[in-house]
């Protein structure tokens, strides 16, 4: 057997044996974390007079009310050190502690980015030798959510595998060795922070990122504001549902809605994919340059219901065959919000068999979007479904 196998067995025995699911719902994310991460839009431009104006936007269009609170900074606030050694924010974040205040002050949460190698993707100082002088300065600032980006680590990962003979497991024991220093160390706080890996969704990190202390993990590389992007991502989640749950989820990546590459349905069709799988909802578009198109998405309250159902379920894929993909995720009180996803250049007649998602006899249907009951429906659902749109319903028994 392979030792990176190996590994990953005797990891998650360790967390099958160690923890139970009762005690893993408990932390910072009970359901799936929903906010605003600089990065998608801005990118390595953020200021932090755009991280207020998100922030002031968060409450003025009504999305910290329908529940987005997480006001995270991305990459590229990061300085220098000083001689102690304390992380200090760059010429474009003057002061991280009145940000902070500024945040919560607002009722939100504020967010934070760092990368366990010397620096982070964008070449900025990052935390590697620092992690608990950096945990305390962000426990310090205010910060209630630290989204920890493999980056130049990858290069540490590769001199470790180099001076075993190349392919070996040493650069994959290290990995999870630094996402565990962090993970204690933002513990050993005492204040709550959500922890976030993001290493692209490599060495099976749903298998042992509860062990390290994180609360989700990012499953995939870079999402981008593509129809094509998105919903490789998105119909790539199959497989993956086992793995999510109360307090712990699997991320495909912050949303694109509202930036402006994609149509509505497709937009709506990242929105319903990623409630569906219990994702963590981030949006990553200029909350302060939203359409009402794009608000009417973000905060459609039905679909918000069914990312942040109590029973915590991600989504199973029920049904693929060529542009048609059906998607069920049960949720409480024995509903069952189904997703008909059409990936075809043009309008479809879909339709999925009761029993395919589990259902026998009839059911009360709940058009979604429509926001529009539709009866009682036995056998089939069906929808006509635009190009690369989705029909999303909750099912009542
Ligand atoms: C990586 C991450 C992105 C973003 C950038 C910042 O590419 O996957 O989400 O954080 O780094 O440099």
């Amino acid at each position: 057997m392979p030792l990176k196998t190996l590994l990953l067995i005797t990891a998650s025995l360790a967390i099958a044996g160690s923890t139970s699911p009762n005690l893993r719902a408990q932390g910072p994310a009970p359901t799936p974390p929903m906010g605003w991460n600089s990065w998608n839009h801005f990118a390595g431009k953020v200021t932090d007079a755009d991280v207020r104006s998100a922030a002031d936007a968060m409450v003025s269009s009504g999305m910290r009310d329908a529940g987005y609170v997480y006001v995270n900074v991305d990459d590229t606030w990061e300085g220098t050190r000083d001689a102690q050694g304390v992380i200090h924010s760059n010429d474009k974040f003057p002061d991280m502690k009145a940000l902070g205040d500024y945040i919560h002050s607002k009722g939100l949460k504020f967010g934070i980015y760092s990368s366990p190698g010397p620096k982070t993707c964008a070449g900025y100082e990052a935390s590697y030798g620092h992690e608990e002088q950096d945990a305390k300065t962000y426990a310090s600032w205010g910060v209630d959510y630290l989204k920890y980006d493999l980056c130049s680590f990858g290069g540490i990962m590769k001199k470790a595998d180099d001076a075993n003979g190349g392919g070996t497991a040493a650069g994959y024991k290290l990995m999870i060795a630094a996402y565990k220093k962090m993970g204690d160390a933002l513990k050993a706080t005492g204040r709550p922070i959500v922890y976030s890996l993001c290493q692209y969704g490599v060495d099976d990190v749903w298998v042992w990122g509860p062990s390290v202390g994180a609360q989700l993990w990012r499953t995939t590389d870079d999402i981008n504001d593509s129809y094509g992007r998105m919903i490789t991502i998105g119909l790539g989640q199959s497989g993956l549902n086992s793995y999510a749950g109360h307090g712990h989820w699997n991320d495909p990546d912050m949303l694109e809605v509202g930036n402006g590459k994609m149509t509505t349905d497709e937009y709506k069709t990242h929105m319903s994919l990623w409630a569906l799988l219990a994702a963590p909802l981030l949006a990553g578009n200029d909350l302060s340059k939203m359409s009402d198109t794009d608000k009417s998405i973000l905060m459609n309250r039905e679909v918000i219901a069914i990312d942040q159902d109590k029973l915590g379920v991600q989504a199973k894929q029920v049904y693929q065959h060529g542009d048609f993909s059906a998607w069920a995720k049960p949720l409480s009180g024995g509903r069952v919000a189904v997703g008909l996803i059409n990936t075809s250049w043009s309008v479809r007649d879909l339709s999925v068999a009761l029993k395919e998602l589990g259902l026998t006899g009839s059911v009360k249907a709940h058009d979604v979007w429509a926001g529009k009951d539709l009866g009682t429906v036995t056998g089939t659902l069906s929808a006509r479904i635009p190009k690369h749109g989705v029909a999303l319903f909750v099912l009542t028994k």
